[in-house]
């Protein structure tokens, strides 16, 4: 038997071999097409190089591509489970030829690889070609000698091929396997054709043409190729089974299934496990390429794809959640071509846990509410659309799970009910939201949200994508377009750029299309789910409707996703050094650049701040993966995530972790709450450093850092500056500490020094007083006024006098711009009878200030008036005679 991975290979090599690049298989969340919700053909990875608005190295390609079917345009999720070959998730194999080969050559490569390659025989096969097309008709006659009776002309759409609404497309040619006459059904185009026996394997589709709107506008720059071969359809005829879900690899998920539930695979269970491989893959896949359960847009795709499942496991009576543990046999199927799946294996895993632990805590009492509610039914009766509402509102079951678990009884829902009650719902959050005094400036975008939906971000996994523009606002009003020289907000249905929030910045980076040019300048959020791009238009115009190309400067993002992890780090790091006490109180996260505030009663000691900054970056160093897993808040806390108090929390929080305290599988270092960017591995921060620590109010500190280059920069200006320093030193760095306290220490005696030096010239050139001491009033006075005599020495130069003096008063005014410094000194033995406090207040008083102090037998003061120094001396000479005559 050919397996299904030999089929894969042997597709992908047969068309190498004939000169075709093999092109990886693209992400499931298209990067190219913001009106498709998942990729869903192969060719629409390569749908700007048919339009020749992209060019690749090769012009003809191979691949086998990963494609979704549920949600948005193609939904294949209700008939899964029930029918043979529909799939949420399958694999679409194709060659394409940009501006190469036609026709021609897409036929005879196909003919070839079918019945030549894979031996299958041509009696098995019928082909189907555009009715109009005469040359597909002649060039199967030609080249694989079919009988006109199996070269059957469609009229119908089912041979033109369009991607959606807008995109490259053209005629097609189908080539169909006959799995015999024991399968009923007819034909292509004949009446029974909806039968199984016929099955389409292979679509060669003649690109051509050009649509928008569902119109052709023209014609593509050059014919080319798309094909598409269901990889699972071709395993079941080369395998000699009818059905898909017999083929080598969904018997080997089915059988783990059945072997993990002790039930039989087939009989009233197999629909069950049908479902369960199906989703399983699905699942698997799209949390591989980035997608994480959630309550809109592809997030929500993805619950209702896992919670249909985990139904069916329900109903095999699994009594713990059981869709993780598949997860080993899918990566055991599929990761050998896959190895995206390989990489994201735990968390697939911790993805599928977390959901079917919480979907089971209102999983039974929802079935319980169904049952009750449909009690007396009878086959072809409706379901109350109320109730189908309150099973999705309060017991978390989408519409359409609802819808499979009726299917048994042959009972549908009363869809319009359902519809009726949401927009019920809507308008009294909208009635509670207007009365909750938010800012009438918000309510254009709480209509927006209303109107459009929200804002899917997708900038988690990818920094670059289109999006469709849904608003554009100027100046607080919605306009229709916006052009050269506007500054705009403006709102897509998805985006890549993150909006501010948490702490970290907005991004910026450039919107563009063909006809536009524009700098997005920041990212705002608003009403929680809105998303718009402060917007400069450079050039050309946008309009509400347009398709627009997004791309976020992926520097600015680098670093400021460093500056994030950063962070985290940081604050693991503070509560390890200093207590669990600290706790975020505000944070920054900025290209390069971080500011964290947290609760911390006393300043941080140099030497714990260097060890708090050495964790962080042993932990760079250590270059632990960076985890994201989706958690309801309750249990993030419980396994220890930093939660911020008071912060107001959805149903389901992100929770990021980093870091292994002492290697593999010890204990996470850092664990929180957050929707911010972060680094792939904590390795790629690179440098941590603070630069300032702080207070900014009473009890709580702020630390200053950088990151990455910014950090770098900061050690090489350093190192600038002491190599300058060293150079001026005439010194090596390392003995510039040295150097520099010698040089302080010299600059200390020398000024020293150079007072005393001072004081002496001063004290030995006075004016205006003799240099002996006289007798006034009975004792000894010795006075004098100097210049430039610092005031500090003052006292000391007084001492000096009184003992020239002997017995009896010193005084001495210092003159220095303008202003006097006076001090007065009495010997010991004068103690009681003259009082230096008292004579100083003289002379401060002639000297026009007030006061004076100190103690009787030394006293200081001063006043503006240096110019009356004299004046001051003479006031104590008088107040020195007035003692005498007083005693
Ligand atoms: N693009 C074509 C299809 O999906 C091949 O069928």
């Amino acid at each position: 038997m050919t397996s299904t991975n030999d089929i894969r290979r042997s597709f992908l090599d047969y068309f190498a071999a004939e000169g075709h690049a093999k092109v990886p298989s693209a992400p499931l969340v298209p990067q190219n097409d913001p009106t498709l919700m998942f990729v869903n053909a192969g060719m629409v990875p390569f749908k700007n190089v048919f339009t020749g608005l992209e060019t690749r190295p090769y012009s003809t390609a191979t691949s086998a591509q990963k494609c979704v079917r549920a949600g948005g345009k193609h939904n294949d999720l209700d008939n899964v489970g029930y029918t043979a070959r529909h799939h949420t998730f399958f694999e679409m194999m194709g060659n394409f030829s940009f501006g190469d080969y036609f026709k021609e050559r897409a036929i005879s490569l196909a003919w070839k690889l079918v019945t030549g390659e894979w031996g299958i025989s041509p009696d098995k096969l019928t082909v189907t070609v555009y009715h109009t097309d005469d040359e597909a008709f002649d060039l199967w006659k030609k080249i694989a000698g079919l009988p006109e009776s199996r070269i059957i002309r469609i009229a119908t759409k089912d041979n033109f091929w369009v991607m959606g609404e807008n995109g490259p497309c053209g005629p097609c040619s189908e080539i169909f396997y006959d799995h015999g006459d024991h399968i009923p059904g007819g034909p292509p185009g004949s009446p029974d054709e909806d039968g199984d026996r016929f099955v389409e394997i292979w679509n060669l589709v003649f690109m051509q043409f050009v649509q928008e709107a569902n119109e052709i506008i023209g014609n593509l720059p050059n014919p080319s190729i798309d094909t598409g071969m269901g990889l699972e359809r071709v395993a079941a005829v080369m395998q000699g089974v009818h059905d898909n879900y017999d083929i080598d690899l969904f018997k080997a998920l089915i059988a783990e299934s059945g072997e993990l539930t002790h039930t039989a695979t087939t009989g009233v269970n197999q629909a069950s496990h049908r479902v369960i491989a199906d989703h399983l893959r699905c699942s698997g896949f799209l949390v591989a390429d980035g997608v994480l359960p959630a309550n809109e847009g592809r997030g929500y795709v993805l619950r209702r794809i896992m919670r249909r499942a985990m139904r069916h496991a329900h109903l095999l009576g699994a009594k713990d959640p059981l869709m993780h543990r598949l997860v080993p046999a899918l990566v055991k199927e599929m990761g050998g071509a896959y190895p995206e799946l390989v990489r994201a294996q735990s968390l697939i895993e911790a993805t599928l846990l977390q959901e079917e632990t919480r979907f089971r805590q209102t999983l039974d009492k929802g079935l319980k509410l169904l049952d009750e509610a449909t009690v007396g039914m009878t086959a072809g009766d409706t379901l109350p659309g109320e109730t189908a509402f309150k099973l999705y509102d309060t017991y978390g079951f989408p519409y359409d799970l609802t819808e499979d678990a009726l299917r048994v009884q042959n009972l549908s829902v009363d869809r319009a009910g359902f519809d009726a009650a949401m927009a019920e719902q809507k308008r009294a959050a909208r009635a509670a939201w207007k009365g909750s005094g938010d800012k009438a400036s918000e309510e254009l975008w709480f209509d927006l949200a209303e109107e459009k939906g929200g804002t899917e971000f997708i900038g988690y996994s990818a920094e670059e994508g289109e999006g469709e523009v849904i608003a554009i606002v100027k100046d607080g009003a919605r306009v229709d377009s916006a052009t050269a020289g506007d500054t705009v907000d403006i709102v897509t249905n998805q985006t890549p750029f993150y909006a501010e929030s948490g702490g970290q910045i907005g991004d910026a980076g450039a919107m563009t299309n063909d006809k536009l040019r524009a700098f997005v300048e920041d990212t705002q959020k608003h009403v929680g789910r809105v998303w718009s791009h402060r917007t400069v238009i450079e050039a050309g115009e946008v309009k509400v409707g347009d398709s627009v190309r997004l791309d976020v400067d992926h520097e600015r993002r680098g670093a400021i996703r460093s500056s994030h992890s950063a962070t985290h780090l940081l604050h693991a790091a503070l509560r390890d050094r200093l207590g669990t006490h600290v706790a975020q109180k505000g944070s920054l996260v900025a290209p390069d650049r971080l500011r964290f505030d947290f609760s911390q009663p006393t300043a941080i000691e140099p030497s714990s701040l260097a060890d708090i900054e050495g964790d962080v970056n042993a932990y760079i160093r250590q270059n632990d993966t960076v985890e994201t897993r989706l958690m309801t808040p309750d249990e993030a806390i419980q396994e220890g995530a930093m939660a911020l108090f008071g912060e107001k929390y959805g149903d389901e929080v992100r929770v990021v972790s980093m870091g292994r305290r002492g290697g593999d599988n010890a204990p996470i270092y850092s664990l929180e709450l957050c929707g911010g960017t972060h680094v792939g591995a904590t390795g790629d921060i690179g440098l941590f450093k603070v630069v300032s620590e702080g207070a900014v109010s009473s009890g709580v500190r702020r630390i200053e850092a950088l990151t990455g280059e910014a950090a770098r920069r900061w050690f090489a200006d350093r190192d600038e500056k002491l190599r300058e320093t060293a150079a001026v030193l005439k010194a090596s760095p390392d003995e510039v500490p040295a150097r520099v306290a010698a040089l302080v220490d010299e600059r200390k005696r020398l000024e020293r020094e150079l007072a005393e030096a001072k004081k002496a010239l001063a004290l030995g050139g006075g004016h205006a007083e003799a240099a002996g001491p006289e007798q006034v009033g009975g004792a000894g006075f010795l006075a004098q006024v100097v210049e430039g005599l610092d005031p500090k020495g003052l006292r000391g130069a007084v001492d000096e006098m009184k003992a020239r003096v002997g017995s009896g008063v010193a005084m001495l005014v210092a003159v220095n711009d303008g202003r006097a410094s006076v001090a007065v000194g009495v010997t010991d033995d004068l103690a009681g009878k003259r009082n230096a406090v008292e004579l100083v207040q003289r002379a401060v008083a002639a000297l026009g200030g007030k006061g004076g102090g100190g103690r009787p037998d030394m006293a200081q003061g001063g006043g503006p008036d240096g110019a009356k120094a004299d004046d001051a001396i003479a006031a104590v000479r008088a107040t020195l005679e007035e003692a005498a005559v007083a005693a």
